[in-house]
């Protein structure tokens, strides 16, 4: 059992005058004391550790500059793609925000991506921290839908033909499927009606929901603490004091490490914005430059990269129904790793080699499928699409199996860290 910790004291509580009286009514020196410098986390953390803050760093860019397009942006058939125009070279210093949104979308997923991969990786999923895990899956889910929907914003040929794929794959629901396209539309087709919805859940429905979303992750990651590449629970071996034996206080020694991420993730991100905004068509697509046009299909309708995966899935089968269901079910796979894994250990450094092997598949398998999805659905492409998606599907059906079959290594007691001399 965890010994109770007592909160330090803030300092203000002892003086008298203004400090004193604001935090008798405003408890922030409070909130510092037991969510930063009374806060142990693992001494442990590496690299993979930065992604959680910079998913917050992104969350806050893409909210802000947000704001501001909407200052600008006229939602409309008639008049959205016009106005993007009208940010990018009318609005002073409009095609920076622009830049830096779009870059942000892109940008979010990778961070993302990268957290969630640190998860597979140390068994961050694992109990006592499903809820946190599936948390997470929400917020994902949630992001998925806001990328899509400001995707549609700027009204492009791209935007318009991604909408008319991505909403008539609800069409294959069976009995509801074709009456709930419509009721999604609002229209018998892709139009002014879904351009303004989608700009409402856009810009005020989704990011509020992944805002709660993003605040419970964080209070379900304070009550089990942060896991660590050791995958082991610091808080059952606690000093005289109370606090873990292998934790230090959040700040400020990770304050200061994870400043030093922020600013390399920041000099990353002015380098694409500044230099490459579209990244060769990864990050905005050239059909996107391009007014919607219902008489002209792209030749080539890919998503974002980030959704690629799930596309190359859709794609993968030639029935449209069986491929929605099997982009579904790759969608919310992750939703049941908690009891999927049946590892004695969290960490892939003390996993047997299946779970390496099966990891490791996994990986290449997203990959694969990402450059598949990037691609027309003929010839190599198409066999690349399908051989990945049954090593994709293979990690997560085959976890319970191969977790119970092989033999573990024995984690250690406490973790296995050496500061820098
Ligand atoms: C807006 C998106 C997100 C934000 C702002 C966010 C934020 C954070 C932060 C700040 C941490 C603690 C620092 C860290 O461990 O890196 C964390 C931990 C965690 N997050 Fe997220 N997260 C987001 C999305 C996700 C998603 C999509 C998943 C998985 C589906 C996820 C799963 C986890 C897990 C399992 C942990 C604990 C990891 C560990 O302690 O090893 N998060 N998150």
């Amino acid at each position: 059992m965890a010994a109770v910790v007592k909160p330090p004291e803030a300092p203000a509580a002892k003086r008298g005058g203004l400090r004193a009286w604001l935090y008798k009514r405003l408890p922030i020196e409070e909130f510092i004391s037991t969510q930063l410098t009374g806060y142990y986390a693992p001494k442990n953390f590496n690299f993979w550790y930065y992604f959680g803050v910079l998913s917050i760093v992104v969350l806050a860019l893409q909210l802000l500059t947000g704001i501001y397009l909407t200052m600008f942006y006229k939602p409309g058939a008639a008049t959205s793609f016009e106005s993007v125009q009208f940010i990018m070279r009318e609005v002073d210093y409009g095609w920076l925000i622009r830049y830096i949104h779009s870059t942000g979308a892109s940008a979010f997923f990778l961070v993302v991506y990268l957290h969630m991969f640190r998860a597979l990786l140390y068994g961050s999923y694992k109990p006592p921290r499903e809820l946190l895990w599936v948390i997470g899956m929400l917020v994902y889910i949630a992001l998925m839908a806001e990328a899509f929907m400001g995707y549609v914003l700027p009204w492009g040929n791209m935007s318009y033909w991604a909408a008319q794929v991505i909403v008539n794959l609800f069409g294959t629901i069976p009995w509801i499927g074709p009456g709930l396209v419509e009721w999604i539309r609002g229209d018998y087709g892709i139009a002014d009606a879904t351009l303004n919805r989608f700009f409402a859940l856009h810009v005020v429905a989704v990011p509020l929901a992944l805002l709660l979303l993003v605040v419970l992750h964080l209070v379900a990651l304070r009550r089990a603490g942060s896991n660590n590449p050791d995958g082991i629970e610091i808080k059952e071996k606690l000093g005289p004091d109370g606090h873990p034996l292998d934790g230090i206080p959040f700040h400020p020694y990770y304050t200061v490490k994870d400043t030093v991420g922020v600013g390399v993730f920041f000099v990353l991100f002015a380098i694409v914005v500044f230099f490459a905004p579209t990244l060769g068509g990864y990050f905005l697509e050239h059909a996107n430059f391009e007014p919607a046009n219902p008489l002209s299909t792209p030749p080539e309708i890919t998503p974002s990269w980030y959704f690629t995966p799930f596309y190359a899935i859709l794609r993968a089968v030639p029935n449209q129904r069986l491929g929605a269901l099997l982009l579904l079910l790759a969608v919310i796979a992750y939703l049941f790793l908690p009891w999927l894994d049946r590892s004695p250990v969290k960490s892939m450094r003390y996993k047997g080699w299946l779970s390496r092997l099966f990891f490791a598949l996994f990986v290449a398998a997203f990959l694969g499928l990402m450059y598949a999805g990037l691609n027309p659905p003929e010839g190599a492409f198409v066999t690349l699409g399908r051989v990945c998606a049954v090593f994709y599907f293979a990690y997560f059906v085959l976890m319970p199996v191969y977790t119970r079959l092989e033999t573990a290594k024995p984690a250690p007691e406490r973790v296995r860290f050496h500061a820098h001399t």
